[in-house]
């Protein structure tokens, strides 16, 4: 670009008219070698770059185990940028963004691994002016992630003492239960301080998910509404077609409740509960989220046959293929109670949410991907229309489509089109894509521009990671006394427990 188009793009830059572009810095990506890596991170910088919005004074530094030339490792990235853009990769975006990818083969536990980094960055500083700006991608396995913030301690990389930054982005799971997370934020903050540390649940990076707080709170109409005097409860839903594939081993080790509720179903839960922010900054945002964590009552030990189901799949048919079930996966044990499915029924003990329950489920093997949150309103108080002409007239329910077909859609009642007055419910939708005509980027490349912006705010705080597992904690102790999944075929809405478990308040679960 010549030098005065640079010079303008920097005043438009100034005056707020154009989007920000990080300051120049390098991202060590821990864990280089990994499908993490390949299959989202590198996507997201690459989108980056053909959007103009990184520095030309970036560069990637990645370090695994595996011995790679850096050629070897850009070579790698570039098959599978290919795998996902589809062949659609443009060759100039490429050679320059490719020129600021390193490699250095490492075994993370040793401390010599981060001398060599050190000195690699340094000379990256003189040959790309990175800057002393340093991001810390920990994208490796969660067992080496207190060995890498101490390693990165004792080198002397938290800290930021000669001017540039530095930065510590943790990948999830945060922990796997209470006490590990809290044992994981101690030793965090043994070496970063709170505002260099980005826990990441990339479902905040999502349009969709950040279009609760845009329908929430930049309306008039909803507000009003959105709470126990008009909502009968609430329903979050989190269903996944696919089961385990070749990820068996670490399923096995999670399971539902840590993999999918703790993070993205809380995080979801959060943002649908949470007092208005008095700004869309980090603080008051992550303040209302963890208000909403501290109002959710604990499932007791005692109550969590009543309100908490977990599901694990059988073999049946999925979009008309027939699949296995889930004791038949790869890496997966032959007895394995390991919950495929989890249910629970969560109350909001505050003045906004006395009373209204908010069921939440996540599950592998459902009958369709979707990802949505429905605000069940109550019934009319009284009806003119008479009984039969409004027997296809139900409540009225909000629904917020995180995935696919994202939207909104608000189920009305309207009159049957006729002589007489039968009423029926319709659907008034909403698809984002067709509003904006262009499509969402993707949740990572989202994320990763916030981090070297350094903004926080889509990132979960230590205090969030901590109330989503206390709340948690006694679901996961209550069922390791008792072992047992419930069964359901793949291919339908999970054990018949769940159905229970919205039956016993007369109420049921709606299909996506
Ligand atoms: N994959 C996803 O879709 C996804 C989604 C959400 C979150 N995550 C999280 O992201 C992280 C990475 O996931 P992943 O799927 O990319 O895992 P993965 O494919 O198993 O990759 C793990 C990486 O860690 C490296 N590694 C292991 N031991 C090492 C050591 N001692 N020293 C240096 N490097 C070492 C491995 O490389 P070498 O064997 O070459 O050393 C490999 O590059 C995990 O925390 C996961 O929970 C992943």
């Amino acid at each position: 670009m010549a030098e005065t188009q640079v010079v303008r793009q920097n005043v438009l830059r100034d005056e707020g008219r154009l989007p920000p572009v990080p300051e120049p810095g390098a991202m060590v990506i821990f864990g280089a070698s990994g499908d993490l890596t390949a299959r989202k991170l590198i996507p997201a910088l690459y989108d980056l770059a053909e959007g103009r919005r990184l520095p030309m004074e970036f560069a990637v530094v990645g370090i695994s185990r595996t011995e790679m030339s850096h050629d070897e490792f850009r070579n790698r990235l570039r098959d599978g940028l290919e795998e996902q853009r589809a062949g659609s990769v443009s060759e100039d975006v490429w050679e320059s963004f490719s020129k600021g990818l390193f490699y250095l083969p490492g075994d993370s536990k040793k401390p010599e691994t981060y001398e060599e980094l050190k000195d690699f960055l340094k000379k990256l500083d003189g040959e790309r002016g990175t800057s002393g700006n340093r991001i810390f991608y920990l994208s490796s396995s969660p067992s080496l992630f207190p060995t890498i913030v101490e390693r990165l301690g004792e080198a002397g990389m938290s800290r930021e003492d000669d001017g540039g930054y530095s930065r510590l982005v943790i990948e999830k799971p945060f922990g796997r239960d209470l006490e590990s997370a809290r044992h994981l934020n101690g030793d965090i903050l043994r070496y970063f301080r709170e505002k260099q540390i980005y826990r990441i649940d990339h479902y905040l990076g999502k349009e969709t998910v950040q279009n609760i707080l845009a329908l929430r709170f930049s309306n008039g109409i909803f507000e009003p509404v959105w709470n126990q005097h008009y909502v009968d409860h609430v329903q979050i839903t989190v269903a996944e077609d696919i089961g385990v594939g070749t990820r068996g081993a670490f399923y096995e080790e999670a399971g539902a409740l840590r993999d999918i509720v703790q993070n993205h179903v809380m995080q979801v839960l959060c943002l649908t509960a949470m007092e208005p922010p008095v700004a869309f900054d980090a603080d008051s945002l992550r303040e209302e989220k963890v208000k909403v964590l501290k109002a959710v009552r604990p499932i007791s030990e005692d109550e969590v046959g009543e309100a908490a189901v977990r599901g694990q799949y059988d073999g049946g048919w999925v979009f008309g293929e027939e699949v296995r079930g889930y004791r038949e996966e790869k890496d997966v044990a032959a007895d394995s109670e390991t919950e495929t499915y989890v249910a629970l029924k969560l109350l909001v003990d505050n003045w906004r949410w006395a009373g209204v329950p908010f069921y939440v489920r996540a599950g592998k093997r459902m009958p369709k991907k979707a990802t949505e949150i429905s605000i069940q309103f109550h019934k009319t108080p009284h009806t003119p229309f008479s009984g039969p002409d409004t027997e296809g007239l139900e409540p009225n329910v909000l629904v917020i489509r995180v995935q696919p077909e994202e939207g909104v859609s608000l189920k009305i009642g309207a009159k049957v089109p006729g002589s007489g007055f039968e009423v029926r419910s319709v659907n008034m939708d909403l698809l984002y894509g067709s509003a904006f005509m262009e499509e969402a980027p993707d949740a990572y490349q989202r994320l990763l521009l916030d981090l070297m912006l350094g903004d926080p705010t889509l990132f979960i705080r230590a205090d969030e990671a901590e109330g989503a597992w206390s709340i948690l904690q006694p679901v996961m102790e209550g069922w390791s006394k008792d072992g047992h999944a419930a069964r359901y075929p793949a291919g339908t809405w999970g054990p018949d427990e769940a159905g229970e478990l919205l039956g016993h308040d007369g109420r049921e679960w709606r299909r996506p």
